[in-house]
């Protein structure tokens, strides 16, 4: 097969990534970039050289492509997804596939009329410590999972300062969308029941109407319960833009990852910073980390044909429990999954 023909919908803070990894894989080629923002369209025009439109539509009546990626907001990956699947594109949807359960059935149902994979990037599955845990629970004398538990929070900058549409997500589709698929993946079953506890209080006082944390109880098929916390509102001053750690308690293994602190610290007269080197880095000009991978996986995978590794099925299964985990901080009751 020729290079992979690829358009991305959406140029902001990740979908720049995206640019910047079709650009460098060798069985790629960034075809067309749309975006709302006209400034955006310049930068990526002036960067790119490729051709940009406002409109998906518009883009895909003009251009040669073979395959979408979409890097719009949380709540807005639905229309273009759609747009693109309707004119029989593969496609690549940011985390989580969607914020809403119609949103996610109907890019599933619509995939399937028009014969076409959709992938969503859970770049997690690609962080070479989930990949170790993976590994780990494989081998049979770790024994079975104990018990789980997983906290992503942000500073309080990301819903602050870097969104405009905060107010139409939230840390559990944000972020908490990340560790359900993580849970998910270790066990290799679904989550039947949960509960969850969220406040509103931070945030809400600077007039963003979203939670500043939610913490969820997670059952799943197998008998194990997780608990997975997820915020929006640590410190400016934090180290890292992000916080995140998992334990999970097996019958013969104790695993722990602590996914801010890698081991690289740097100092500047503010404070001490610890960046995450194994997400995205450029290396002689290549875009390299667990930030880029699946993006080349998603070419991989459509010029061989080979499964994804997190499709539109995980995408759901994830956007069920984000709902269940909503709808029970407002019942203050338990919820059961319905599928
Ligand atoms: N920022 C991060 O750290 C990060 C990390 C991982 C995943 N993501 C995911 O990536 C997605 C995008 O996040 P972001 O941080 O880049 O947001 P962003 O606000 O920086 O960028 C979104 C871009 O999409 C454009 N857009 C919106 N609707 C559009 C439409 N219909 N057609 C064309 N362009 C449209 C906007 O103009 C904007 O430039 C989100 O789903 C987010 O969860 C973000």
């Amino acid at each position: 097969m020729d290079k992979l023909r690829v358009a991305v919908v959406g140029a902001g803070i990740y979908g720049s990534n995206h640019l910047a990894a079709y650009t460098w894989c060798p069985d790629a080629e960034l075809v067309a970039v749309c975006d709302l923002k006209p400034e955006l369209r310049k930068k990526v025009e002036d960067q790119y050289h490729v051709p940009t439109y406002e409109q998906v539509a518009d883009m895909l009546e003009h251009e040669d492509v073979d395959a979408v990626s979409v890097a719009t907001p949380d709540p807005y990956h639905a229309a273009p997804a759609l747009e693109a699947i309707r004119h029989d594109k593969d496609v690549l949807i940011e985390k989580p596939l969607a914020t809403t359960l119609d949103d996610a059935r109907q890019i599933i149902a619509e995939a399937d009329k028009h014969g076409v994979r959709v992938a969503v990037d859970y770049h997690k599955r690609w962080d070479p410590a989930s990949i170790q845990l993976k590994n780990e629970l494989a081998d049979p004398s770790c024994g079975r999972i104990v018990r789980g538990y997983m906290s992503m929070d942000d500073i309080i900058d990301v819903p602050t300062k870097w969104f405009s549409w905060s107010h139409d997500s939230s840390p559990v589709h944000f972020l908490g969308t990340h560790c359900y698929d993580l849970a998910r993946w270790y066990t290799g079953c679904e989550v039947e029941e949960v509960y969850a506890v969220g406040t509103k209080r931070m945030l809400k006082g600077m007039g963003i109407d979203t939670y500043d944390t939610i913490q969820a109880f997670l059952t799943f098929a197998d008998g194990t319960n997780w608990t997975i916390e997820n915020g929006w509102v640590l410190p400016h001053g934090f180290a890292k833009n992000n916080d995140g750690r998992t334990q999970i308690m097996c019958e013969h293994r104790l695993l722990r990852v602590d996914s801010q602190n890698r081991g690289v610290e740097t100092f500047d007269d503010d404070k001490c910073h610890t960046p995450n080197y194994c997400f995205m880095q450029i290396f002689d000009g290549r875009p390299v980390g667990f930030g880029y991978d699946p993006i080349y996986d998603f070419v991989r995978c459509i010029r061989t044909g080979a499964p994804f590794v997190a499709d539109a099925h995980d995408g759901l299964e994830a956007e069920l429990i984000a709902g269940a985990v909503h709808k029970s901080v407002l019942t203050h009751e338990a919820v059961r999954i319905e599928r």
